[in-house]
């Protein structure tokens, strides 16, 4: 299934990175971004309206609810809270509520910091809210009923509820796929009035072709599940069942048809369209989504009388509000497919923030190097800092811990200010220009698609020596074409020991270069000699350090999407290996969001990728090699490294990806 899924999505990057390269002149990178009204652009760009923005404290509201009252009160918060705003004007939110995976998603796995307050828009909210508590009711049936208490359903409209949710929740309106209205547009000569109903698309990675804005012709082709020659040209109008919606899809793209509608069959709800095991692997190129079946639609089309369709999205009032455990208000993001895991993964991450704001509480001697400085172009960000400064009264290697506290964010409180592709960030820091060490790289991120929420703590301890002088200059950047990031980054000194007896804690003391990484194709481990070495005089222990991302899409989706490993061979005895297994999966990334990786992003940071996640930082690999060698100062020993594909030397047919490696042995004493 995994590898399924990125297979699909390989084929996705294909056509985007052609869009990619149009829009910034840039070298072909895999980056998806996913299409976006850019309505809360231009509405932006005018005087906005006064209201609070993400960021700004949540005032405290009451709303009656089906089994009484729930309260908001900020100073005695007990979590998170997701407010939910329902409407079955939208086919996403009546398949977010229909599905089966997607309620057992929330029943399950909503973190159990958790509350969500559901509401509807429309003036049918008793039977709404009636009909999405029984969902959740039935599907807890069956499982764990604690989730219940946690779940809080309002019968009163959005539009009465007389506090600030529903300002917010206009002010906030948005296009994506978990907002707006997607809709068909039926036209035909036999009614006064064009026939508009919801539609759902087709799985975004499943089907990538998106619906023109022109009026199509519609034809009936039964239930689509054989080729039929009269839909060329035309939208096919399929029903549900007798095949899967693959080979519906298929048929009908091989019967040239333009794309496809399949309706519900009476009764039924709106499904997320999408491709089952083997199917996955059959490029389609027609774009298709699932209405309800409209009785004038049927009867226009049974009579031979000529119906179009266009395809149409109406801006609506954002459905989802995230207040996170400081009681702040947050956007949700966006979900890419209806399924309330988009919302366990929201409330994840602001537990995993939670965390964070408790550790960045403990003590430690803290230098700022980026307050909220903008990063963008050659140049990114730099700063020269005094480290002697700063209220650090030890020496720098007397402290046993360096942290990098980095946040990226961008230049307005809304992610849609927010830069839309996915780069890798890159901290370079010199302290002396005659050292060794001078621009050696401190840290690596990887920015979100469109979200401005990241921010994480990463443990470089290994490299304190870089910082071998008290004034030192950081550059923080990325390729200079990509949209600004505002960053804000401070050096967390601890583990000081002020009576100067460290005990039994060793400290580094030399960093030793290795190898850096490179193109990934046949030649890539030719470059790479042994380098030998003795350890230095009174080392107690050495550690490998390495910090390896894999980038470009070869025909194998290598490095980002396939599984490479990377091998330091020690005294050609002690194979140190290090494997991106969930590079390509599915969800790989999205399992890391409980450390930090930006959740719900506005493109594909759901699959697993080589040895990162978009939104996150990149996780040293450390590996303590002591015993692995020679101690003797006067003796020798040797590394080598090598990277390979799936066991063997990448070869690619095409477009090699590439390695980005900084790999030392730290000695510590
Ligand atoms: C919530 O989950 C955490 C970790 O998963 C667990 O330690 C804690 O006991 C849980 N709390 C409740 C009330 O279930
Ligand atoms: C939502 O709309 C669909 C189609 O119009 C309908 O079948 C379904 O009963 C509605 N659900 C609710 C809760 O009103
Ligand atoms: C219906 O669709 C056909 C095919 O795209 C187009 O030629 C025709 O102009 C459309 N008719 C209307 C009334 O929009
Ligand atoms: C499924 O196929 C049968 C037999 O060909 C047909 O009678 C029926 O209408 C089809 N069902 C749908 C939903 O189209
Ligand atoms: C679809 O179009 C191709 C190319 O124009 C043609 O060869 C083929 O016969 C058409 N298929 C059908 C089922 O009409
Ligand atoms: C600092 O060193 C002293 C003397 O060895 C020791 O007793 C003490 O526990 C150490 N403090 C910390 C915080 O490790
Ligand atoms: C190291 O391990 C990898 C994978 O386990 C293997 O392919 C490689 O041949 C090994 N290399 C050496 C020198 O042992
Ligand atoms: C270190 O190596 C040298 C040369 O091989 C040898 O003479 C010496 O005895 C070794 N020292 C120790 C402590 O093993």
């Amino acid at each position: 299934m995994a590898l399924l899924r990125s297979k699909s999505a390989l084929l996705w990057f294909l056509i985007v990175v052609a869009a990619h390269i149009a829009e910034t002149g840039g070298r072909p990178r895999r980056q998806v971004l996913l299409t976006e009204g850019d309505s809360t652009v231009s509405l932006r760009s005018r005087q906005p309206p006064a209201g609070p923005e993400p960021g700004d404290p949540a005032d405290a509201f009451k709303v009656p609810t089906l089994d009484g009252e729930f309260s908001f009160q900020p100073d005695a918060l007990r979590g998170p809270l997701v407010i939910h705003a329902f409407t079955n004007n939208s086919g996403f939110l009546e398949c977010l509520w229909s599905s089966e995976s997607s309620l057992k998603s929330l029943v399950e796995e909503l973190p159990n910091s958790t509350q969500v307050l559901f509401l509807s828009l429309d003036d049918s909210v008793v039977n709404d809210v009636l009909w999405m508590r029984e969902q959740v009711q039935r599907v807890a049936a069956h499982s764990k009923k604690e989730v219940l208490s946690r779940l809080h359903f309002s019968p009163v409209p959005v539009f009465a509820l007389g506090n600030w949710i529903p300002r917010v929740l206009y002010y906030w309106s948005c296009m994506g796929h978990n907002c707006g209205l997607s809709q068909a547009a039926f036209i035909s000569e036999e009614w006064k009035m064009p026939v508009i109903i919801k539609r759902l698309d087709a799985r975004y990675d499943w089907l990538m072709a998106r619906w023109g804005s022109k009026s199509y012709t519609v034809i009936d082709a039964g239930d689509g599940c054989e080729t039929s020659p009269s839909v060329a040209g035309a939208v096919a109008w399929v029903s549900e069942g007798n095949c899967s919606f693959f080979t519906k899809v298929q048929s009908m793209a091989k019967s040239n048809a333009s794309g496809v509608l399949v309706y519900a069959l009476p009764g039924n709800p709106l499904q997320d369209m999408n491709c089952v095991g083997d199917e996955c692997f059959s490029l389609l190129s027609i774009p298709a989504a699932m209405v309800h079946q409209d009785p004038a639609v049927t009867q226009t089309l049974r009579f031979g009388k000529l119906v179009n369709v266009s395809f149409q999205n109406t801006p609506s009032p954002n459905f989802f509000i995230g207040i996170d455990k400081q009681g702040l208000l947050a956007e949700m993001g966006w979900f890419l497919y209806p399924t309330f895991s988009f919302v366990n993964w929201q409330a994840q991450w602001f537990d995993f923030f939670a965390d964070l704001q408790t550790k960045l509480q403990n003590p430690a001697k803290v230098v700022s190097v980026f307050d909220k400085v903008q990063m963008q172009g050659d140049k990114g960000a730099v700063a020269t800092v005094d480290l002697s400064i700063g209220a650090l009264s030890a020496d720098l290697l007397d402290f046993e811990k360096l942290e990098l506290d980095a946040s990226l964010s961008c230049p307005g409180k809304r992610d849609s200010s927010c830069a839309q592709w996915d780069h890798t960030v890159q901290l370079f820091v010199c302290c002396d220009h005659t050292s060794p060490y001078c621009n050696m790289e401190l840290g690596r991120w990887i920015t979100a698609f469109r979200r401005g929420i990241g921010r994480w703590l990463t443990d470089v301890s290994p490299l304190i020596p870089l910082l071998d002088s008290n004034k030192c200059t950081f550059t923080m950047k990325t390729v200079p074409w990509a949209m600004p990031w505002i960053v804000s980054l401070n050096l967390r000194f601890s583990g000081t020991n002020q009576t100067g007896n460290f005990g039994e804690r060793l400290r580094p003391f030399k960093v030793m270069s290795l190898y850096d990484g490179g193109t990934f194709d046949k030649n890539y481990n030719k470059r790479y000699q042994p380098i030998k070495f003795t350890v230095p005089a009174s080392t107690k222990k050495v550690e490998l350090y390495a910090v390896i991302t894999g980038h470009g899409s070869d025909e194998n989706g290598c490095g980002e999407f396939c599984v490479t490993s990377h091998h330091f061979v020690i005294n050609a005895a002690h194979n140190n290996t290090h494997v991106f297994d969930s590079a390509g999966t599915a969800l790989g990334c999205a399992m890391r969001v409980k450390e930090g990786a930006v959740p719900n992003e506005h493109g594909t940071w759901l699959y697993g990728r080589g040895g990162w996640c978009d939104g996150l930082q990149v996780n040293p690999w450390r590996v303590d090699v002591t015993k692995q060698l020679n101690m003797n100062r006067s003796e020798s020993n040797t590394v080598v490294y090598f990277g390979l594909f799936n066991g063997r030397d990448p070869n690619p047919a095409q477009q090699p990806g590439y390695i980005i490696m900084t790999s030392s042995l730290v000695f510590y004493k």
